[in-house]
């Protein structure tokens, strides 16, 4: 029996950080998780009566044990907050989710498996950037100390209500912006082909792929300043990415941007983008005719043209370099002997992602050939 789909999260658009202001009352018994430089341009001058909690005053980068901790007793010595609301990427939005959970003393009672959870208070979580999906889901990702990188799904922890607002994103640089987007382009894609897609999820990842190629296009063909028209596509997209991780995890691209990205300083959205089209053109070769075949087909109308599946994901490997070139394995320093150690270390850590590949088993060679094309 195929497990249920109920899209949890409710979910609305907005063009300014003031209007959801408004529209929310934000105001006392809010605390607004952050960063200060959100604050200050979209936050600060409306003057609003909240508590806050600015991310980056204690921790830069994916949060930890120690944040958790950190944000457990800061938020416990608030008694008057009823609502968390997390304005920021998926740190900030992750640790809103945690806060909201009722009777939470320490991270472990989380990622420890503890149960049954509880909502103590009101969760908002509003994105700033494209990628992540966080927004749409109840998966709450940390490091801590014993368990390592450890992410996991509590239904009760799905935000009450997520809030896209166009303003939000668009001060993020270019390259960033497009790695971003690239991020919920993999998303959409590795759930759709996953043995676990579920087929409600799928109907979200294709419009999510279709709107990002298309948008793609349209960047390519009129540069970079195009995407301002195309703000409010890209966190719908991005949103659509969230739905589907709620139903299947990623496959062998983000396996292997884990991989790479942790080892070369790499951010999570551009080791994607390097990744994805070379392991898409992998699954093309291994099984052209599987559940693979629609996603070509989408890649193939969005750009009005008639190809073939292998085609599809060249021509999407193409494009990806056309509008954010990225450099290629031997321009980091990595030289072809190193390929089997990074296979056989991602057949090592990241088993929890191979499983849900389109194509399984993912074997060593298989990884392998990929980074060979890569080089
Ligand atoms: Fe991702």
């Amino acid at each position: 029996m195929i497990k249920s789909f109920r899209m949890r999260a409710s979910v609305c658009e907005m063009q300014s950080f003031k209007e959801f202001a408004e529209e929310f009352s934000v105001g006392k018994g809010d605390l607004i998780i952050t960063e200060r430089f959100l604050y200050e341009d979209y936050i600060k001058p409306l003057s609003l009566d909240c508590d806050y909690l600015f991310y980056g005053d204690y921790r830069v980068g994916e949060p930890d044990e120690d944040f958790f901790d950190t944000a457990i007793a800061l938020c416990a010595e608030m008694p008057h907050i009823t609502r968390v609301i997390g304005v920021g990427g998926g740190s900030i939005m992750d640790t809103a989710k945690l806060l909201s959970l009722k009777d939470i003393k320490s991270p472990l009672d989380v990622f420890g498996g503890k149960g049954p959870y509880a909502r103590g208070k009101k969760c908002i979580c509003v994105p700033t950037t494209c990628g992540t999906g966080s927004e749409m889901d109840g998966i709450i990702a940390g490091e801590m100390k014993v368990m390592g990188k450890v992410g996991k799904g509590i239904d009760e922890a799905t935000p009450d209500q997520a809030v896209l607002i166009s303003e939000l994103i668009d001060k993020l640089p270019y390259r960033t912006f497009m790695f971003c987007s690239a991020d919920a382009l993999v998303h959409c894609m590795e759930t759709s082909v996953s043995p676990n897609a579920h087929p409600f999820s799928t109907v979200y990842g294709y419009e999510g792929i279709r709107i990002i190629v298309d948008r793609y296009i349209r960047i390519r063909e009129n540069g970079p300043e195009e995407r301002y028209q195309y703000l409010a596509d890209f966190l719908r997209a991005s949103a659509y990415g969230g739905i589907c991780l709620s139903y299947a995890p990623c496959g062998a691209s983000h396996a292997m941007a884990h991989h790479f990205g942790s080892n070369y300083h790499v951010s999570h959205g551009e080791s994607n983008a390097m990744f994805v089209a070379p392991t898409f053109q992998f699954y093309a070769r291994q099984n052209p005719e599987g559940s693979i075949k629609d996603m070509a087909q989408i890649i193939a109308k969005a750009a009005g043209v008639k190809m073939d599946t292998i085609e599809a994901f060249q021509y999407l490997s193409e494009l990806l370099n056309d509008i954010v070139p990225m450099k290629r394995l031997k321009e980091y320093g990595i030289s072809e002997p190193a390929f089997p150690g990074f296979a056989e270390r991602v057949l090592e850590t990241q088993q929890r992602l191979l499983v849900q590949s389109y194509i399984t088993p993912i074997r060593k060679e298989h990884l392998i050939g990929i980074y060979r094309d890569m080089y």
